[in-house]
């Protein structure tokens, strides 16, 4: 998919580069990004909208995966950007992303952050509970413009996916809940402050969803309770952002949908809503991250030791593992992958990919179909872009991939590879070990 073929040689060619070349000139393991596919994903999410003729901001969650070259390129898409933390803030105003198309995220916000947001100017708070809305009380009164705010909402919806990213559901630590009076409190409060304009209501089901029935059902239950905002309040939002989460395909057992179906079953039924209660259509906002970037990354890895278990197993290690790529021991997370400098070779019998972890729970893949590997062969892991380089780790002091934009034929180192001395550039020696002259 995307610009990824099979070239002359034999090999993985991914944005008209040859992955092998890059293999031997940046080291493994690498994170690959095919651009033209990212830039393929930012602009259909962006005419989805278009077709539909409602206004909207697609801002990339950038969670996902960030650096500065990443930032950079979704600025030059036009998207927002979605940050959840002091440090992607920092990254993203270091990149020179307009401020203006921030949205910072975060249940536990610091008011450190809360102060760098306000001074950047950002172009919303995505306000998540109570104690914000105090914080933001007290540190907007040395501004004289009001901070726009999203308040987010629990909406009491159960997506179909793993447990640990179901953030929708009523017994969650994120947002105010919807159905149990919170939201109403909060709104309450908010309007009472001078410092901030409330333009919205926010919410995110989960992630990695595939099928629209969430996502609407999210969208009614807020939409259901505007017309309770507006006789209480006088309170009609201007934006209603609905999140994140759009389903990728990683393996063929996943049957995700076109991304801009999701985004025309959620409009469609917020249109229907808003036009029976007679209200304005608010701006509608998204937030996608793995489904912008998610198979638009590959990491490649060089194959190293074999273990023959008899009868039982083969295992194959690669010279990464859960530190570089977490999500199969943090969720069973499944993958495809092919030999990049053997690719038509046909498969013998299954091998399994363990880590270079000291934990045997550090396996990347089990019972991967692959020709007969040898030491240096290189593997390619598809669907690797999103929550793999961004929860990476140096576990057992391993240094941190780097990372290169593959595009028409030219490639662009964006993260440089850490070195040995970058892990201990923060350690410190004992003090009776600090020669003093
Ligand atoms: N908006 C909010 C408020 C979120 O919490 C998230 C993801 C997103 C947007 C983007 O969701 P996406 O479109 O990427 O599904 N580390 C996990 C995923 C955690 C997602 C957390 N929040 C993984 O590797 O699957």
């Amino acid at each position: 998919h995307g610009t990824s073929r099979i070239n002359e040689n034999g090999h993985l060619e991914i944005g008209g580069v040859d992955t092998v070349n890059l293999a031997s000139k940046y080291g493994t393991p690498l994170y690959i990004y095919d651009v033209a596919l990212i830039r393929e994903r930012a602009r259909s999410f962006k005419e989805a909208f278009e077709k539909m003729n409602v206004r909207a901001q697609v801002a990339y969650a950038s969670k996902a995966f960030s650096s500065i070259a990443m930032f950079q390129l979704i600025d030059e898409e036009g998207l927002s950007l979605d940050v959840v933390s002091g440090g992607e803030l920092y990254t993203a105003i270091a990149s020179g992303f307009p401020a203006s198309r921030i949205h910072l995220h975060g249940n536990n916000k610091s008011r450190a952050e809360l102060k760098m947001a306000l001074e950047q100017k950002v172009g919303c708070i995505v306000v998540d509970n109570f104690y914000e809305i105090e914080l933001l009380a007290e540190l907007t009164k040395e501004y004289s413009t009001k901070v726009p705010v999203l308040l987010r909402v629990t909406p009491g919806v159960e997506a179909h996916t793993h447990d640990y990213i179901t953030t929708g559901q009523e017994d969650s630590k994120f947002g105010f809940g919807l159905l149990n009076g919170q939201i109403e409190q909060a709104i309450d409060r908010v309007l009472k402050i001078e410092g901030i304009h409330l333009l919205g209501i926010h919410c995110h089901i989960g992630s990695q969803i595939f099928d629209t029935a969430g996502f609407v059902l999210a969208a009614e239950r807020v939409f259901a309770k505007i017309e309770e905002w507006k006789s209480e309040f006088s309170f009609i939002p201007e934006v209603v952002n609905l999140g994140g989460g759009f389903g990728i395909r990683y393996t063929e057992e996943d049957e995700p949908l076109p991304a801009t179906y999701y985004v025309e079953q959620i409009v469609e039924a917020v249109k229907k809503q808003v036009s029976e209660m007679g209200i304005k259509m608010p701006e509608i906002w998204i937030e996608p991250g793995r489904s912008l970037v998610g198979d638009a990354g590959t990491t490649l890895y060089t194959i190293g030791s074999q273990k023959t278990v008899p009868n039982i197993r083969e295992y194959v290690a690669i010279d990464g593992g859960m530190s570089d790529n977490i999500r199969p021991a943090l969720y069973q997370a499944k993958y495809e992958a092919v030999l990049a400098n053997r690719v038509n070779e046909k498969h013998e019998q299954p091998v399994s990919i363990a880590g270079k972890c000291c934990e045997s729970g550090d396996m990347l893949i089990w019972d991967l179909p692959l020709p007969e590997v040898n030491p240096n062969d290189i593997l390619a892991v598809f669907c690797t872009g999103a929550y793999g380089y961004s929860m990476a780790n140096n576990y057992n002091r391993i240094p941190r991939p780097a990372v290169v934009f593959v595009e028409n034929g030219e490639e662009q180192l964006v993260i440089k590879r850490e070195s040995f001395e970058d892990l201990i550039v923060n350690d410190l020696p004992l003090k009776s070990k600090v020669i003093q002259n």
